[in-house]
């Protein structure tokens, strides 16, 4: 059940368009594309003028994509929408089916976007968008292919480009990418794709700022300590070791996914909720970060690497034995910073971002830590050390709000005691069970670009991090913690040399 005084937004069925997937064998298709648009569809906000386009290498023709799709549901996420679930899903997925085709080539040969552009003329199609469900390595050759054969050109309606991190992989990179794009395509037809802006909670933080005078009030360094950004994973490397062992917890994490976060927090409230006045504030958020220097990176940055443990019932293995990990890799699978937002609002508070893989909880929040009181007036009943307050947005598992407060302990005496108020959104809230693209998805067809990145906070991103990065690359490796921890003790050191401490993971 909804709160009585929830505001609701209808929104729009998204117009007719045809979603070309680059990929559409692939895991990120499978697992959550098609899942999404069979949400969009069972809720109306797409419609029946829809068509998915797939592009693959392997041997196949419309029916074996729309069955393998079947099969991957099947085993992966046993009695699924496509057969027991709700019957809307089902229906949604018998609609959609039909208007699933398959084109097979392969994306590094010219030939395929001449086949390409022959389909949407024979077929007559306008508004299409592109979703590069590829490895990055190929984002700016297909963008060039289909810029030759002319289906970026919008005369016919719109030509989206949707492409998913990462970015580049340091400063350079990512600034050679956005040119070469932007030679192809505007900036209002790039839709860079950071799935953590697809969450609620994410999504949450700016609302829970804009819309209460009582957190906004406070929002600034005159009552705010300190901020935690923790990602904590306990998911190992699995078998995605070739890529991650190229990348890092560093790269992999913080210059999209924690820095998004940050820049929810840090933002200034924008003149309205406009896409371009919020990619402005973030912007600026993200061109104003202080990362640590060459002089202080090995104070301010830590970095680690799991060795064999044990999460819940399970073993892991050692980080540097697994499948196509380098036996002698210096890459980290945690980093923990410490990073300032050079703003009037923020000048002196520090924000420390945490992330890592193989860790004993998962727990992604952001904590808020309040300065303490001006005046501890419980001097004389013992109670000198009051407890800070905290706002804690919890983004996984299990998505809501906390605030830690001081009360008064119930009897005759002055005891205070520290309590926690929760709010949840599945207890509030008649949520259904989304991946996070449906909104990525539904804002791309719509045209709504306020989740996707911007060229220029992407380069800021990587511009603050840039002294880490080639600090890490010269020389040292990473501090091992072992699997099931909460992560190398360097982290803790890192904030505790502040007076201060993490907040427990999963607390
Ligand atoms: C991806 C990273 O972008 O985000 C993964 O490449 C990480 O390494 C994942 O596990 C985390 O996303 P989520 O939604 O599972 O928290």
């Amino acid at each position: 059940m909804m709160p009585a005084s929830t505001t609701v937004s209808k929104a729009p069925q998204a117009p007719k368009a045809t979603l070309v997937i680059f990929g559409a064998t692939g895991d990120l298709s499978h697992r959550l594309l098609m899942p999404s648009l069979i949400n969009l569809t069972a809720s109306g906000l797409v419609g029946d003028d829809l068509s998915i386009l797939g592009i693959g290498r392997a041997e196949g023709d419309d029916e074996w994509l729309r069955t393998g799709f079947e099969d991957f549901q099947r085993s992966n996420c046993g009695e699924g929408a496509i057969d027991a679930g709700d019957d809307r899903e089902r229906d949604a997925w018998m609609s959609l089916r039909s208007r699933i085709t398959y084109l097979r080539g392969d994306m590094t040969d010219a030939a395929l976007y001449d086949q390409l552009r022959t389909k949407f003329d024979q077929l007559d199609i306008g508004n299409a968008v592109f979703y590069l469900a590829t490895v990055s390595q190929l984002f700016g050759d297909i963008a060039e292919q289909l810029g030759r054969v002319g289906l970026l050109d919008e005369k016919k309606g719109f030509r989206r480009l949707a492409i998913e991190k990462p970015f580049g992989h340091d400063h350079a990179s990512a600034r050679a990418l956005n040119e070469r794009l932007l030679a192809l395509a505007s900036e209002k037809q790039l839709y860079r794709i950071d799935h953590f802006l697809g969450k609620e909670t994410v999504q949450n933080v700016m609302v829970t700022r804009f819309a209460n005078t009582m957190i906004e009030a406070v929002w600034n360094n005159n009552y705010i300590d300190h901020v935690q950004i923790t990602v904590a994973e306990t998911v190992d490397v699995g078998t995605r070791g070739s890529f991650y062992d190229a990348t890092g917890a560093l790269r992999d994490m913080v210059p999209n996914h924690l820095f998004q976060i940050l820049a929810m927090i840090g933002m200034e409230p924008p003149n309205s909720f406009d896409a371009e006045a919020i990619r402005n504030e973030k912007a600026k958020v993200f061109q104003a970060i202080r990362g640590p220097t060459a002089d202080n990176v090995n104070r301010d940055a830590v970095r680690g690497v799991y060795t064999a443990g044990r999460i819940g019932d399970k073993d892991v293995g050692d980080y540097r034995a697994a499948q196509d990990v380098a036996a002698d890799s210096r890459t980290e699978t945690y980093v923990a910073l410490k990073l300032g937002i050079d703003s009037w609002r923020w000048a002196g508070v520090p924000f420390y971002l945490r992330t890592g893989k193989a860790l004993a909880q998962r727990d992604t929040e952001i904590v808020v830590v309040f300065k303490p009181v001006p005046f501890a007036q419980f001097h004389d009943t013992g109670v000198m050390q009051l407890p800070a307050n905290k706002l804690i947005i919890q983004i996984q598992p299990g998505e809501g709000m906390g605030i830690d407060f001081v009360v008064k302990r119930p009897g005759p005496a002055i005891e205070t005691a520290p309590v926690r108020m929760n709010f949840s959104y599945a207890d509030t809230f008649d949520i259904a069970h989304t991946t996070g693209y449906e909104t990525l998805i539904y804002d791309m067809l719509m045209g709504d670009q306020t989740l996707f990145q911007r060229a220029d906070g992407v380069e800021a991103a990587w511009h603050a991090l840039q002294p880490v990065l080639d600090a890490w690359a010269a020389d040292g490796e990473p501090e091992p913690y072992v699997a099931g921890s909460t992560g190398p003790r360097g982290a803790d050191a890192l904030i505790e040399r502040d007076g201060r401490r993490w907040h427990g993971l999963g607390s």
